[in-house]
């Protein structure tokens, strides 16, 4: 099978569409045909030799795909072949063939086509484990999304609306906020122009915000300590802005406010599954009834990944980004 391989780490160059083996579903595993696979922040990372795969899992980038069901590994229950799903991966979504534990399998949800599909597993996986698992957000509390034109800030604009709390985002340009707005941010920031520890003090009147959802780090800890609210919970789940800062705990115990970082790659697939299970039933229902929806930016064949890496890369986009296989 065609898939895109890393004989050495570097820029977007260095993926390369190569033949390798069909990987063999073990027990409890399905083998996907894939039609489309996202292309995640981290791909970028594990291309240049900075996020290795989990061990015993694929070389191969990719951690989401949609597709449909070819082979039921030995013990799968409550599948068939010719099922289209969709996927949560450790690894190996750019390829024709993928092996896919069960617990990570979800199905293609109605309304939304086979390919964009591939625009959900990661988004809608990290967004409800952090935001409402991990921070418990409710109904009337007020969220702060960085990021918020992101492919994780997109879902969490939509999913914090639909469970009835208020939405800060950041953002780095008018457009991006336009989006947000769209999708039911109430309050904008663009953070080259505007403090956000002022926008989100002056929004809640100092209340400040319940959760935040932090893909920045180092550069805004301070301030995402000083933007929580009494009690608040602050979730970071990305580095952009770098990995060591000084945290003020005076500040934190003053507030009682939490500082939680996780990654959902490196999980257990029992973990996974959990999250997966919770996304089904609570997530799946408000997009087969059209209430959330995937936002897609582009869709690029497998054989133009360096160009949709390049795409991420510069940022100007809104959503997700697709590879579209066979
Ligand atoms: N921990 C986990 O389990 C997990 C899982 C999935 C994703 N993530 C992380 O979540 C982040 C988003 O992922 P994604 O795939 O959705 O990425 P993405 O679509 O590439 O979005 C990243 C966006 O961040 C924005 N950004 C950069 N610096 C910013 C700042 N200072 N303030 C506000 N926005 C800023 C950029 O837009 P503008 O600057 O133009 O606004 C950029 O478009 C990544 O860091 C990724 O690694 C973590």
């Amino acid at each position: 099978m065609k898939a895109i391989t890393l004989p050495e780490f570097g820029g977007p160059e260095s993926l390369v569409l190569t033949d390798v083996d069909v990987p063999d579903p073990r027990a409890g595993e399905v083998l996907v045909r894939v039609a489309a696979a996202g292309v995640n922040r981290a791909d970028l990372l594990q291309r240049q030799g900075h996020y290795p795969p989990p061990p015993g899992e694929s070389e191969v980038p990719g951690l989401e795909v949609s597709g449909v069901v070819e082979v039921l590994g030995e013990g799968v229950e409550g599948w068939a072949v010719g099922d289209e799903v969709c996927a949560l991966l450790a690894g190996g979504g750019y390829a024709e063939l993928v092996r896919v534990p069960v617990g990570q399998l979800l199905p293609v949800p109605a309304g939304v086509s086979l390919v964009d599909a591939a625009a959900l597993p990661e988004v809608v996986c990290t967004v409800w484990s952090n935001v409402f698992l991990v921070a418990n957000l409710q109904p009337g509390e007020t969220l702060l999304v960085h990021g918020g034109s992101s492919g994780i800030g997109t879902m969490a604009v939509q999913l914090a609306r639909e469970v009835g709390a208020h939405t800060i985002v950041t953002a780095g340009t008018a457009a991006k906020l336009d989006a947000c707005r769209d999708l039911g941010a109430e309050v904008l920031v663009n953070y080259r122009e505007d403090d956000f520890v002022e926008a989100v003090a002056e929004a809640t009147e100092g209340e400040g915000a319940d959760v935040i959802l932090d893909i920045v780090g180092a550069k805004y800890l301070s301030r995402n300590v000083s933007a929580l609210a009494t009690s608040g919970r602050l979730v970071i789940i990305g580095m952009q802005g770098g990995t060591r800062a000084e945290l003020d705990i005076a500040a934190l115990l003053a507030k009682r406010a939490a500082v939680i970082a996780t990654s959902l790659r490196g999980r257990p697939a029992g973990e996974k599954a959990t999250i997966v299970a919770a996304v089904r039933e609570h997530v799946w229902p408000l997009i087969a009834d059209g209430r959330v929806h995937p936002v897609v930016h582009s869709r690029y064949p497998l054989s133009e990944v360096a160009q949709a890496h390049r795409e991420l890369e510069a940022g100007a986009h809104v959503g997700k980004i697709l590879l579209t296989v066979g």
